[in-house]
């Protein structure tokens, strides 16, 4: 009961801050460079409605506890998404509380809840170096690795054949700062199982489930500057070899999480983009939100320029003819990860979604409905 005592404080603590937004944006906000294109939204339909006219899913993560306990929320989100990604319960911190043993009681529920109102699911995530059982680096060696992978994925996606649209495969496994000549992350997976492992689980996964579409899921790909670039050449070249390889990959995820404090300057991620879906590839936007914690405390100016991001990124984006999915990080401020894992040092609630607080829509709703509409 603890996380329904978390949903309603959280509850408590925004109705001091929660501010009734109207469509219309004070004048103040349309100071802000770009911010007038978000006063109002052409088209005021559910964002499922807006991105169906470019052929798009628009889905959210979600987890159970606020689906459950806020009702509010759940009919918010059944309004505007085709799709949902269990954000925490397909983890492997979740699913497997011993070696021997799974405990889908929180994935079944999403995938429940998903099916019984006509959402699309997207799995995440089989392998991952982060979120990790207790007992996984005590168990698990170059012995049994490879063993310990495939049955974790036969179970898992064999429990949901043919339900779940796609899967996040592996995520997260490029980080050039580990300083590999192939960029890989120095993950457990690696440690153990040696570079292949990435193949291994894709070829595991097709083998399980056939039909679900299958995702490399990654980050920090989207604007200008070194690091990016290396990210992203790193990552190119990853799904290069994949491809070459004939590896049962189908497309790549980009989780995206923006800085509303960094220049919008999206140009390099567009070519990227392209490069990508040079391979035969689909693109997948999986993780949408856009950080506001190092903007100043005014609510109105953090909203606008949150939005603008949010703007300038889906102008790039929504170039890309092999684009398939939105999926943002969550609906509600209220229920941002960034609430636990980035907040203001000014204490004020983030503000990184296109809900607020009190599920009102926000400049960010209208900049995205925008931007689909190519308005
Ligand atoms: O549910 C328990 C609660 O019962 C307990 O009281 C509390 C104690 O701290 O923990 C709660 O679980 C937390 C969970 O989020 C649900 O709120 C975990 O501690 C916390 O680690 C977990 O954080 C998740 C984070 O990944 C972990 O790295 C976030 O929700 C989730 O949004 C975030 O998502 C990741 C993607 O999976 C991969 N891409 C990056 C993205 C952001 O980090």
């Amino acid at each position: 009961m603890a996380s329904r005592r978390k949903v309603l404080k959280a509850g408590c603590r925004t109705a001091a801050y929660g501010m009734p937004l109207l469509f219309g944006l004070p004048a103040a906000c349309r100071a802000v460079a770009g911010c007038e294109t978000m006063s109002t939204a052409v088209d005021a339909r559910p964002m499922k409605d807006q991105a169906e006219k470019r052929g798009l899913l628009f889905g959210t993560a979600a987890d159970r506890d606020p689906l459950e306990y806020d009702p509010r929320y759940a009919q918010t989100l059944l309004a505007e998404c085709a799709m949902v990604t269990p954000e925490n319960s397909m983890k492997w911190e979740r699913l497997r509380p011993t070696p021997d043993s799974f405990d889908f009681a929180n994935a079944d529920w999403m995938v429940d809840f998903a099916e019984t109102n006509g959402l699309l699911i997207h799995g995440h995530t089989l392998v991952w170096h982060l979120q990790m059982p207790g007992w996984f680096d005590s168990h698990v060696d170059a012995s049994n690795v490879e063993a310990v992978m495939s049955r974790h994925i036969g179970t898992v996606a064999g429990r949901y054949v043919g339900r779940l649209r796609s899967w996040d495969v592996v995520n997260e496994a490029i980080n050039p700062d580990d300083g590999r000549g192939d960029a890989l992350r120095l993950s457990p997976w690696l440690e153990r199982l040696g570079p292949g492992y990435i193949d291994l689980a894709f070829h595991k996964a097709a083998e399980t489930d056939p039909k679900a579409i299958r995702v490399y899921n990654d980050f920090g790909v989207e604007y200008e500057g070194r690091w990016y670039e290396d990210r992203r050449r790193s990552i190119l070249d990853l799904l290069t070899g994949m491809v070459a390889r004939g590896v049962p990959i189908d497309a790549l995820g980009i989780q995206s999480h923006l800085s509303a404090d960094l220049a919008p300057d999206f140009r390099r991620f567009g070519s990227f983009l392209s490069d990508v879906a040079d391979l035969g590839l689909d693109l997948m936007i999986t993780e949408l939100d856009v950080r506001d914690h190092k903007l100043p405390a005014d609510v109105i100016e953090r909203d606008c320029r949150v939005a603008a991001t949010y703007r300038a990124y889906l102008d790039v984006v929504l170039d890309q003819p092999r684009l398939r999915s939105i999926t943002v990080w969550g609906l509600s401020d209220r229920y941002s990860w960034l609430v636990e894992f980035e907040p203001r040092d000014d204490g004020n609630p983030v503000r990184p979604l296109l809900f607020d607080h009190e599920m009102k829509r926000k400049p960010a709703w209208n900049a995205i409905a925008n931007a689909l509409g190519n308005q």
